[in-house]
Order: structure tokens, then sequence, then C-alpha cells
């Protein structure tokens, strides 16, 4: 018999619940251990942790989806492996084999099965694995120890109303990141370093702000924490292609799903700011965003409409539920 984990899933936001286990692993003298579920959700670490002096630590977001037969599948874990592993990398911290990353992720929703959202809510059990490096050390070089971890929690839609279209303003005061500094990988320095630029846009009543590219600041980089993709007046799927993006796993399962699905044109290139009247439709995508749609983005102190500012645009609504099908398991799944 299941726990009932007293949730009211329908009102869920994108926050942060305590659920019973997390999974914790140690990398100490060159290796792994053999890792362990914890009821614990703290962390006890050294002081001169580089994870809190020198950023270094990288993250993932997954998802669990309860599919209508009440199984529970995971959406493309191997591919949020990868890019963790090449986010390690990039901030010399030692890989997490492929099949221990998705062991963990599983170990983690069998073991609290009961905080997965039933199908239906549309709310899914994120999943939040992350790498930090600890242990002593002053100087800035490589952690002598790190720690693997993956917790989760259930959550809702992460811009309020969902699939209800809200307004960005393009930010020229602040750069997401540098063409090679760490914008393609998932570390937390890009998140903190976007706090203040949010914070604006906030204040100024969008629900976030788009990054230009730091080199020119002609074309569109990120909306906020997602990938950005429009629907040309040509029906084209159109996606940045730029080496200072994070490549969002659900920005390439969309670009699937347009191709495949829906017989579009699909394309990643540049997005000029000033050439928005190229699309009929856009939208942020991510695994926490899923897709949110773009509504109207405010540059110079003028805001370009696409399809409208409440309603969701034909082709976006479609990708939507394509991919919203294929998650939770009532679409067939490509190959
Ligand atoms: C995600 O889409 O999973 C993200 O990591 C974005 C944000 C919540 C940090």
């Amino acid at each position: 018999m299941q726990k009932d984990a007293n949730i009211d899933w329908k009102n869920l936001g994108f926050g942060y619940t305590k659920t019973d286990f997390r999974y914790i692993s140690i990398w100490k003298d060159g290796k792994w251990d053999d890792g362990k579920l914890s009821e614990d959700n703290m962390l006890t670490m050294s002081e001169s942790s580089t994870a809190l002096h020198y950023g270094q630590q990288c993250f993932e977001g997954l998802k669990a989806y309860r599919r209508k037969d009440g199984t529970i599948q995971l959406f493309r874990p191997d591919e949020n492996a990868k890019r963790f592993n090449r986010s390690a990398s990039r901030l010399l911290m030692p890989e997490v084999p492929v099949e221990k990353f998705i062991d963990a992720c599983k170990q983690v929703v069998k073991a609290n099965e009961h905080f997965v959202p039933p199908y239906g809510t549309g709310a899914t059990l994120y999943l939040r694995p992350f790498l930090i490096g600890v242990g002593h050390n002053l100087g800035v070089k490589p952690a002598p120890e790190y720690i693997f971890c993956v917790f989760c929690s259930p959550v809702g839609a992460y811009f309020k109303g969902g699939m209800t279209p809200v307004n960005f303003m393009i930010t020229e005061e602040y750069d997401r990141a540098a063409p090679h500094g760490t914008g393609d990988v998932k570390v937390g320095g890009n998140y903190a370093a976007s706090l203040l630029a949010h914070e604006d846009a906030v204040k100024k009543g969008f629900a976030d702000c788009i990054y230009l590219d730091a080199k020119t600041q002609t074309k569109i980089e990120e909306v906020g924490a997602a990938n950005f993709f429009g629907i040309t007046q040509n029906n084209e799927f159109i996606t940045p292609n730029s080496p200072s993006i994070l490549p969002s796993i659900t920005r390439y399962s969309l670009m699937h799903v347009a191709k495949e699905y829906l017989g579009l044109e699909v394309k990643e290139r540049d997005v000029y700011v000033d050439k928005l009247d190229e699309f009929k439709e856009a939208g942020a995508c991510g695994t926490a965003a899923v897709i949110t749609p773009i509504g109207g983005i405010e540059y110079k102190g003028k805001l370009h409409v696409f399809h409208s500012e409440t309603e969701v645009g034909p082709v976006t609504k479609k990708l939507y539920d394509t991919l919203y099908g294929i998650q939770f398991g009532d679409v067939d799944a490509p190959e």
C-alpha cells in the first residue's frame, strides 16, 4: 500500500518539498564509493570546500512522469548524464559514470514513489542531481573530494500559469555568458549571475529577461533559465545556434517533435533581436519550463507581440501536446 504524500497536486508551483530519500555518493582517493539512499536532507562539508568559494559544482534537472497505467517513466536520463559529465569536466570534477547516474535517479524515484504526482494533474517529480567539490582546500584548485547527490521534489509549472503566454524583456545591461565561458554547461555560477537580471525584469513587470549574445548584443541567446524557439511565418521551427547557450534536452526533443510529428522545417541558426517579426509564435523551453509561450518581447522600450498576449498559438500548442503526450506515455516515443 502506497503512503499518501498529502500534497495538493493541482496547485503545486516550482518549489522544494522535502521527500523521504535522496541518493548520495562520495568520490575520494580517485574513486567513487557505492553510493546509498539517505533520509537526511542536510549535507556536512568543510568550510573551505571549493563548491562554496570557487563555484566548483554542476547540476542537472530531469523529471519522472506518472503514466495513465500508474507506472512511472523518466525522460531521457542518459542525455542528462552526458550533459552532467560535460559540465563536470569543464570544472575539472570527476565524471559520474552514466550507469551510476541513471541508477541513482531510478533509486530516488523508486524510494519516493508516493511523491510522483498522479496522472492527469500535469505535475511531475523533478530530480536534481548535483556534484560539488568538498574537502579542505584554500587555493584556487580542484577539490580533493566530491559529493554526488540526487534529490527530488514534486513540482508544477515553472512560470506561473504554465501554458499561458507571458512577456519577457531583452536585457542589454547584463550578459549571461561569454563565447568561451561556461554558458554551455550547467554550473551554478551561470544562475547566480542571472539573479540580478531576473529581479530587474520582474520588477519591471516581466516574467524574466532574455539575454543577447555578449559579443555583438544583436542575437537572442537564452530566455532566463530556458532556451528560445520561434515559429516563422513559413512554419519553420527556429532555435538559436550559439556556443554559449545551454543545450536543453527539451529543446532537442522539440526539434525532433517539430520535424517528425508536425512536419516542420527545423533550423538552428542566429535569431536577430531586430527581426522578431519573422516569427508568428515564440516560446521558452526547458525541463522546468517545459514550453512557456512567449506573448511578447520588450526591446528598446517597444513590446513586440507574437501570436497573442493571452492565447497560445496553434503550433506551440501542438508542440506542447505532443511532447507532453510522449513524456506521460500517451504518444509513442521516437525510437
Ligand atoms: C531546468 O530546466 O531543469 C533547469 O535547470 C532550469 C532552472 C530551474 C535552473
